[in-house]
């Protein structure tokens, strides 16, 4: 599954202005910053392909990076920015929802989620959102390279990757009818890259 081409084409804000190649494609969704444009990075072994940032509300539109001129990376704007105009991310919800809905080459969603801290209620949400209208998903665990240290009082420091992994899947359990399988990544020591793009390559040949 190795990579030999990886090109920006375009960036959209209607799932109806997207390539109309046809050629499949996985999208990336999370809250803001968990690190969806270094994961896409990370695959493609580019540093800045996609660009990523210490502030949250990086990316905006629906961005397409085709791969290998074969299929596509789909980089989306996170969801939970807090400091975004209201306007902004109800837009954005919009029309990444919509893409969800209507994209009929989107092969799988991979909603990514912070694994080095407990399960956020936006998460959940989006999670159920997704197992409510049946969007084939994937759970990318991001930043299993941070362990966080117990402090003083701290109800939920100390947890270590595994157990918030755990603590995520045993509260979506009721949202899927079947489980969505699962990556535990880093985009910092590369944990799981290879794992995520096997999983892509046998998702294509279904
Ligand atoms: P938006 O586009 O704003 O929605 O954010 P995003 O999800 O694309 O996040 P982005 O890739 O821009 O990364 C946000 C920050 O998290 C950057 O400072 C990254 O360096 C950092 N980061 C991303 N992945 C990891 C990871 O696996 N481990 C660690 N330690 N930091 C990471
Ligand atoms: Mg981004």
């Amino acid at each position: 599954a190795q990579i030999i081409q990886a090109d920006f084409v375009k960036s959209s804000v209607r799932f109806e202005d997207c390539p109309s190649d046809g050629l499949p494609e996985f999208a990336l969704v999370g809250r803001s910053n968990v690190g969806k444009s270094s994961l896409l990075n990370s695959i493609v072994r580019r540093k800045k392909l996609a660009l990523t940032s210490k502030k949250p509300g990086k990316t905006q539109l629906i961005n397409h990076f085709r791969i290998n001129d074969s299929w596509y990376l789909v980089d989306l704007p996170g969801y939970g920015y807090a400091s975004a105009p209201q306007e902004l991310r109800k837009d954005w919800d919009k029309f990444t929802k919509d893409y969800f809905l209507n994209r009929s080459t989107l092969v799988s969603v991979f909603l990514l989620i912070d694994g080095s801290i407990p399960a956020k209620k936006i998460d959940l949400e989006y999670a159920r959102w997704l197992g409510e209208n049946q969007i084939p998903m994937t759970i990318i665990f991001t930043k299993c390279d941070k362990r966080k240290k117990k402090k003083n009082g701290e109800k939920n420091g100390g947890k270590k990757p595994e157990d918030n992994v755990n603590d995520f899947q045993e509260l979506i359990r009721g949202y899927f009818e079947t489980v969505p399988p699962w990556i535990m990544t880093s985009n910092v020591t590369h944990e799981g890259r290879d794992e995520v793009l096997l999983h892509m390559a046998q998702l294509r040949n279904y």
